[in-house]
């Protein structure tokens, strides 16, 4: 198996996992009841209550509405019905001011420049788990995908271990096209929430099954395009990493999907006017490298995938009165949060906002919406650091990210395969200077390189990040509100919502029946174990599983916030 070149010690699936921590440990906020005054709140509150309810029922009467109807009887539209749902995986709103900062400055454009996300700005995500104030993309995407939350690991699968129907499933069964696009793996959380149910995460040999076909209801998508091929692949194949001989690539060939593999066949789709559907496209055996990294010639991106899929999809809904739900992940948004790389953020930012705007011309001129959210932030990016005891400058320097070539995680690769006699020289001009244009790096540093020469990748970022004067608070995510972008159509989803008012959105706007789909998932997915109980088999290892990785087992929950166990005293101080 090829390791994906993630930034970190660990791998993507890792560390963004819930075998990592699954549970934020939060201390225990006691609610006191307040004994002083109550009677006259209690009398004031009977007060408002009773005129804001006169207010109500003047307006009512006034519009002629019923209590609780939607504001707008346009709302869902009549006819046929596209949705494009995009995801920027681990885009806070730092990172937002972070890389529009960065064009400004390169492009040398006035403050008033904005990116085409900030145009389009509608509201903000509440974004917590049923586990945790600190969402993984997994329980995120539930959210999405079912409308509902879960705990974190949850591959659309709620914390009573059932199954829930996804948008793309019940879509897909009303007669609408169904398509996913990512730059990570196909069976990472994001993608895998709209077409797969599993306990775990982690269970991606699982997921790939199921995304083809190998599940209750059957084949679901039409399109998907993406990285994550060793999935797919028999383990009697090189690059694979599936754990069985299991070739799902030839299966789905078998199927009837049209299959690409690598650049040529990806240009052979002619911008997705001569595809046939089903389409499968794995470009890379795991992640496709960082946009500031990737070779054009080697690998298409996520815009150009974008394109392949709505033109594909368009034309395959032509004659139909249903058209396509598709989903598109800016799925390294989040890696180079983890990694805390900024200049490998900013480019997957660019990326993505630009792909945006090519969706969002699409959409104004089809009978269509976009939404685009994060599942979360990742990083606790922040637009300033305070490197000394000194009191900070007001300041950070977007030129630094400017003169970076490459990634944290590509230059890390690169230092693990040296076998070469001079490593200083190399460590410092091939890698620093050429690399991150950075001409005055320091012993100490060069040291710490050395220290992790496995994987260098955080101690490459910090060289960056010190110098930009960009703070990260972790290598994990924060529970940070993410913003909301929309185009004409989406108007409900102003303002402040939960992540899961994103998802039942989606299912509105296309009219469809999620419990319905969560009924046929259920009926047709459910087997008995020998005690009697029900059992979802095909979901893969269980909750058992996930509380034995927590590290407070008697404790564990997956339907509540976890409580203080003492956990600043559990690890080693991080300096
Ligand atoms: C490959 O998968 C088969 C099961 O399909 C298993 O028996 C075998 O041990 C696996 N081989 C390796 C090298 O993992
Ligand atoms: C960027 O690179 C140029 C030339 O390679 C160098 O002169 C300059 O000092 C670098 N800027 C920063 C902020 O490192
Ligand atoms: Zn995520």
């Amino acid at each position: 198996m090829s390791e994906p070149l993630l930034s970190s010690r660990r791998s993507s699936s890792e560390i963004d996992g819930p075998e990592d921590g699954l549970l934020r440990r939060e201390p225990k906020r006691h609610r006191k009841p307040e004994r002083h005054g109550d009677w006259i709140k209690i009398g004031l509150g009977v007060w408002a209550g009773l005129a804001t309810l006169g207010v109500i029922v003047v307006a009512v009467v006034c519009s002629g509405m019923k209590p609780g109807s939607a504001p707008d009887a346009s709302f869902p539209p009549k006819g046929k019905r596209n949705v494009v749902f995009m995801v920027s995986d681990g885009m806070g709103p730092t990172s937002l001011h972070m890389t529009r900062s960065f064009v400004q400055h390169v492009k040398g454009l006035p403050w008033g420049e904005t990116l085409s996300l900030d145009k389009n700005l509608i509201g903000t995500s509440r974004t917590r788990s049923t586990s945790s104030l600190v969402t993984d993309s997994a329980a995120g995407a539930t959210a999405f995908s079912c409308g509902l939350k879960s705990y974190n690991g949850a591959i659309s699968v709620l914390p009573d271990g059932s199954p829930c129907g996804t948008v793309l499933e019940a879509a897909k069964l009303a007669g609408y096209k169904t398509g996913l696009v990512v730059t990570t793996r196909l069976t990472d959380a994001t993608p895998a929430c709209f077409s797969a149910h599993v306990n775990l995460r982690s269970e991606e040999d699982r997921i790939a099954e199921q995304q083809l076909g190998d599940y209750p209801l059957g084949l679901m998508l039409d399109l998907a395009l993406g990285g994550g091929r060793c999935h797919f692949l028999a383990n009697t194949t090189a690059g694979s990493c599936r754990a069985d001989s299991r070739d799902l690539v030839a299966e789905a060939q078998e199927k009837g999907f049209k299959y690409v593999s690598d650049r040529a066949g990806f240009d052979s789709l002619g911008k997705g006017n001569h595809v046939s559907l089903p389409l499968l496209g794995l470009f890379a055996p795991t992640d496709i490298p960082y946009e500031l990294d990737r070779k054009s010639e080697d690998y298409p991106s996520l815009d150009e995938m974008a394109e392949v899929a709505l033109n594909a999809l368009e034309a395959a809904t032509k004659d139909s009165e249903h058209g396509f739900f598709l989903m598109v992940e800016g799925s390294r948004i989040d890696h180079a949060g983890h990694g805390n790389d900024p200049a490998a953020q900013v480019h997957e930012v660019l990326a993505y906002d630009k792909t945006f705007a090519r969706i969002l011309k699409w959409v104004e001129s089809h009978d269509a919406v976009l939404v685009s959210t994060s599942d979360h932030e990742t990083g606790g990016l922040a637009a300033a650091r305070q490197l000394h005891e000194a009191y900070p400058e007001y300041l950070w320097y977007p030129q630094v990210l400017a003169n970076a070539s490459h990634s944290s995680e590509y230059l890390a690769a690169q230092y693990k395969e040296f076998s070469g006699e001079d490593e200083d020289t190399f460590i410092r001009k091939t890698l620093i200077e050429d690399g991150f244009g950075i001409l005055d790096v320091a012993d100490d540093e060069v040291e710490k390189i050395k220290a992790h020469k496995d994987n260098a990748a955080w101690a490459f970022a910090d060289i960056v990040s010190r110098r930009a004067q960009i703070g990260w608070s972790t290598h994990g995510h924060s529970g940070v509100d993410v913003n909301i972008y929309g185009s004409k159509g989406t108007e409900r989803l102003r303002g402040n919502h939960e992540n899961t008012d994103v998802g039942r959105f989606l299912a509105e706007y296309l009219e469809l029946d999620l419990d319905k789909v969560t009924a046929i998932l259920k009926q047709k997915g459910v087997s008995r174990t020998s005690t009697g109980s029900p059992e979802y088999s095909w979901m893969g290892r269980g909750l058992e599983e996930l509380k034995a990785n927590a590290h407070d087992a008697a404790n564990f929950h997956i339907d509540a916030l976890d409580s203080y166990h003492g956990d600043f005293k559990r690890h080693v101080h991080m300096l």
